[in-house]
């Protein structure tokens, strides 16, 4: 086992499935974030359904360790890779595909996520705490706190840039975690690139209409 996760492909297949378990993080914040388009009241009380039970310092743990192990792999990786480089005994394939823009600039889209997400949690999860009262139930007003934030052209734009660029992040990571699965052999190639494709395109979009939607409201 540990002669596996110290190589190489074990170091990208450890990457791949933490990268996998924020995919599935992202999807579902995206999806939740849309109940902003039905109501405030709507947004405020899942977020609040969310939040009161335990099962948030589960899921903030699992999501912590991931990022810890995906990050702590790309390093090492990466490192690898440059030594790799910069050796005499490294063989260039000639015929060998050019690596896309995405593709070659993993290590920079990841540390600009990286970068986003812990401002990002510093902007919301610790940001003013206003309260509202949604049938009775007294609960944090997430949805003021958005509107604030979004009605701020520096933000929105900031916003939209580490999205397209998560996009781009997410589409090219989830295509090469299904090619370490094996999945990108043969018939179903073509179909598992596209999913990870369009996935992305859905969260990238997704993500990005909540602060443009906000921002062109209130302007
Ligand atoms: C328009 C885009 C986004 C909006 C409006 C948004 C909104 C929010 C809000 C309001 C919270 C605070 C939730 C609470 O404390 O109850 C939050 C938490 C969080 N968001 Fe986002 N989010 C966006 C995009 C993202 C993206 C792209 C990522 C990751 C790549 C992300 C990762 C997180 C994380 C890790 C938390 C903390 C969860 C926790 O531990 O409680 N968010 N987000």
């Amino acid at each position: 086992m540990s002669i596996f996760l110290g190589s190489t492909v074990g170091k990208k297949f450890l990457m791949g499935i933490t990268g996998l378990i924020w995919a599935g993080f992202v999807l579902a914040h995206m999806a939740g974030n849309l109940l902003i388009f039905f109501s405030n009241d709507a947004y405020n009380s899942y977020g609040h359904a969310l939040t009161s039970g335990n099962i948030i310092y589960i899921a903030e743990t699992v999501l912590i360790l991931a990022l810890l192990i995906h990050v702590g792999t790309a390093v090492l990786l990466t490192r690898a890779n440059r030594q790799a480089k910069g050796s005499a005994y490294v063989v260039v394939s000639q015929g060998k595909k050019k690596a896309t823009l995405a593709s070659r600039t993993m290590a920079v889209q990841g540390s600009m996520v990286l970068a986003f997400i812990i401002l990002h949690i510093i902007t919301f999860k610790y940001g003013t705490y206003y309260e509202t009262n949604v049938h009775g139930i007294v609960m944090r007003d997430l949805a003021k706190l958005i509107s604030e934030v979004f009605s701020e052209p520096g933000y929105v734009a900031w916003y939209v840039v580490c999205l397209v660029l998560l996009g781009f992040h997410l589409s090219h990571g989830v295509g090469s975690t299904f090619q370490s699965l094996g999945l990108m052999e043969g018939t179903y190639r073509n179909l598992w690139k596209k999913l990870s494709c369009v996935y992305a395109i859905i969260v990238a979009l997704g993500f990005i209409s909540q602060p443009l939607y906000i921002f062109l409201s209130a302007h």
